[in-house]
């Protein structure tokens, strides 16, 4: 390797207490440079600044894990496909990035970091590059999908289903992105919510997020007869079809979405024994309870144990009440695990289940990268690089 991981994960300590500023000047100094990427982007850039960084940490975090790192870039570089990214755009944006880091780290940025930055970035996005090239000349950057169906399974939680324009291959427990017209150029990930059918239909389960730009059109707007489009199929969740070990699937809010494709292919395969955890802020926030009911009613090997505290709990008491379920488990060393849920979820779950004797290499789940942390204290430089307010003393109060 011949860029060094510590060095990155300095540089990137001191730029993630100034993400603001890294971004603005990322985006001002690309566009500045490479006017015509500007029209790849959404007219939005705000939760995409956060994307983009919560992405690079990612990567940085397991530049020392390169088996785990392939699959996530391969799938990276195929997905680019859908925004138009070119091999050209590649070393723009390396070289907008590290101006940013360079601006934001100030006198703290060194050769070393330079020359790590530029190895990092050159292997990374050839990664991307190369599994963007091995694409077969007839897959589609992106499917086009009409919405068939549109149901409303909770007051802010809508069951889209859409049928692509041709053959839409996927795994069960894989997740897609979703473009409307009415917001253009905006992605966003959502679990495909059923196994593979044989008209070619599949489901996404929405949940409105108050200002979000893509979500509440979906639940509110999106019609049947609307067109969207669907990036290709992601996802490092999927299960060892070849194993006969029961099933731990642990999920909280649409986390169903994706458990319920999941359960959906374990239970037509008729092989294994399952458990469902389902968490919920509050019994009035699970959703979809009829399909749960029904395939419990059809499946002996299926448990299902919902938890929930009453309505108008605490998002602690949820939390709690999903953990103290998990304790009951009991020995966990035999099961295979799916989680899905918010960015909290995985890291909880898997320390208690880890506990309870499960094998880390059994554990799955899509890493959902989280946005940067910015509560965390200033070190010692930072705070000396930390812009300040002048405290203002009004002389007629001292008086
Ligand atoms: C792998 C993966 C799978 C996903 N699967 C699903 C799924 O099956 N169903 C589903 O509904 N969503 C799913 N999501 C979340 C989804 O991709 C979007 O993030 C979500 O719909 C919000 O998008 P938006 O454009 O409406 O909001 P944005 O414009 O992206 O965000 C607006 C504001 O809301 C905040 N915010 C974003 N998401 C959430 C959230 N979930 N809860 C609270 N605040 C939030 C942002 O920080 C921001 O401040 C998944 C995400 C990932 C990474
Ligand atoms: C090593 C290189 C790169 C990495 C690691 C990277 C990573 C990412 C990630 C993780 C996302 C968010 C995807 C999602 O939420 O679905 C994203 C979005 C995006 N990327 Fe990249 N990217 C890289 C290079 C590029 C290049 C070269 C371009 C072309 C100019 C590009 C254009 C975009 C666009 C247009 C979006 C969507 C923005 C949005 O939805 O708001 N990226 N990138």
């Amino acid at each position: 390797m011949a860029f060094d991981p510590a060095v990155l994960r300095a540089g990137l300590a001191v730029a993630e207490r100034r993400a603001d500023q890294l971004t603005t000047y990322f985006y001002a100094h690309l566009f500045a440079h490479n006017p015509g990427v500007r029209a790849l982007f959404p007219e939005q850039l705000d939760e995409q600044r956060d994307r983009l960084l919560a992405a690079i940490t990612h990567l940085i975090g397991r530049l020392e894990e390169p088996e785990r790192l392939t699959g996530y870039l391969a799938a990276l570089g195929r997905d680019h496909r859908k925004f138009g990214a070119a091999p050209e755009h590649y070393p723009a944006v390396g070289a907008s990035l590290i101006a940013a880091l360079q601006q934001v780290c100030g006198h703290s940025w060194t050769v070393e970091d330079e020359k790590s930055w530029t190895e990092a970035w050159t292997v990374i996005s050839q990664a991307m590059i190369d599994a963007a090239a091995a694409v077969p000349a007839d897959t589609p950057a992106w499917w086009e999908a009409e919405v068939v169906r549109r149901r409303r399974a909770a007051p802010d939680v809508a069951v889209l289903t859409l049928a692509p324009d041709r053959p839409y291959p996927y795994v069960p427990g894989q997740y897609l992105t979703l473009c409307s017209p009415r917001v253009p150029q905006v992605w966003r990930p959502f679990s495909i919510a059923c196994a593979p059918r044989e008209d070619g239909t599949l489901d996404v389960h929405v949940r409105r997020v108050p200002d979000g730009q893509l979500s509440p059109v979906l639940v509110n707007d999106v019609v049947p007869g609307d067109r969207l489009r669907i990036g290709p199929p992601i996802g490092e969740a999927v299960l060892d079809a070849t194993s006969r070990r029961p099933l731990l699937a642990v999920a909280g809010g649409t986390g169903w979405a994706q458990v319920k494709a999941v359960v959906e292919q374990v239970v037509r395969d008729g092989t294994r024994h399952v458990t469902v955890m389902l968490g919920a802020r509050a019994d009035a926030d699970h959703y979809d309870l009829d399909a749960v009911h029904a395939m419990v009613a059809d499946c002996v090997r299926l448990d299902v144990v919902l938890a929930a505290p009453a309505d108008g709990s605490a998002r602690g008491e949820a939390v709690a009440l999903l953990h103290e379920g998990l304790h009951r488990l009991g020995d966990c060393s035999n099961r295979e695990v799916l989680l899905s849920g918010p960015p909290d979820l995985a890291p909880s779950v898997t320390e208690i289940l880890i506990g309870l004797g499960a094998d880390p290499e059994l554990i799955r789940h899509d890493p959902v990268p989280r946005t940067l942390n910015r509560s965390r204290p200033l070190t010692a430089p930072e705070r000396f690089l930390e812009e300040r307010d002048v405290a203002w003393i009004n002389r007629t109060e001292l008086a």
